[in-house]
């Protein structure tokens, strides 16, 4: 089977719901970033954090997956698939995809502020608050890579990319490295496809744009797959 990438950003869930980052209504007009996603936030504010983090939560929990996660899901019937997601929502698994690496962690997880990648437990939609801790009395914090931290899972993606047959990048604004970067690291003259309704410039040249929406940009991609792989 061929091997189909998908990077994927907030843009596949904003369908859903979940407001996306640096759109005209996006997450960033009513948060200063670095007071709610930088690693330094959280040594000056941990409360304004979990809280963030906790209302984020319980929008999760009421937002569900939309056709383009069904349709990045039902690719697993025809492709080796792995999705490399900056999203820490988990609708692309609720949608059916069984291969996810999250590259900015997982907004239904926790682990304590003391560990980079141990203690690491799921607490579905649940709170968590100043003074929830872990056996030894250490502070949990979200399981998220904020600004200022390591990317641990960039190499497993980085990986992925190299050994695609075809490259979808949907719904981000490839602002952010080193994920916006992870593309460059595609075998030279992969297809990439970019699903997107803002106009986006990759300097690539096997490069297709469909300037829709996620959800009607996977049906045409679609069409296009069925037609040229499947
Ligand atoms: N369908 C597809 N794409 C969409 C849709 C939609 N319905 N709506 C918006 N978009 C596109 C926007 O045009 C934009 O290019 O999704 C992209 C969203 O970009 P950002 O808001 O920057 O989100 P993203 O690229 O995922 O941000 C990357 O930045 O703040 C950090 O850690 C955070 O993971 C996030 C990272």
């Amino acid at each position: 089977m061929k091997r189909f990438v998908v990077l994927s950003g907030a843009g596949v869930s904003a369908e859903s719901g979940i407001r996306t980052f640096r759109d005209s209504d996006g997450l960033w007009e009513n948060y200063n970033v670095r007071d709610v996603a930088d690693i330094e936030g959280w040594y000056r504010n941990r409360k304004l954090m979990l809280d963030f983090y906790n209302e984020r939560r319980r929008q999760l929990e009421k937002a569900l997956p939309n056709k383009a996660h069904e349709t990045i899901a039902a690719l697993e019937r025809y492709f080796e698939v792995t999705v490399v997601t900056q999203n820490v929502d988990n609708l692309h698994e609720r949608a059916g995809s069984t291969n996810v690496i999250h590259l900015h962690g997982e907004l239904t997880k926790i682990r304590p502020e003391d560990k980079a990648d141990k203690g690491i437990r799921d607490i579905g939609y649940k709170d968590v608050n100043l003074g929830d801790t872990d056996e030894r009395g250490v502070q949990f914090r979200p399981h998220i890579v904020w600004f200022g931290e390591a990317v641990p899972m960039i190499e497993p993606a980085a990986k992925a990319v190299s050994q695609a047959d075809i490259l979808l990048i949907i719904g981000t604004s490839l602002n952010v490295y080193p994920a916006a970067g992870l593309f460059r690291y595609a075998r030279y003259g992969t297809p990439i496809f970019l699903i997107d309704p803002q106009k986006i410039d990759l300097d690539y040249p096997n490069f297709r744009q469909i300037r829709k929406p996620a959800t009607k940009g996977m049906e045409e991609l679609m069409e296009i797959l069925v037609e040229q792989y499947i």
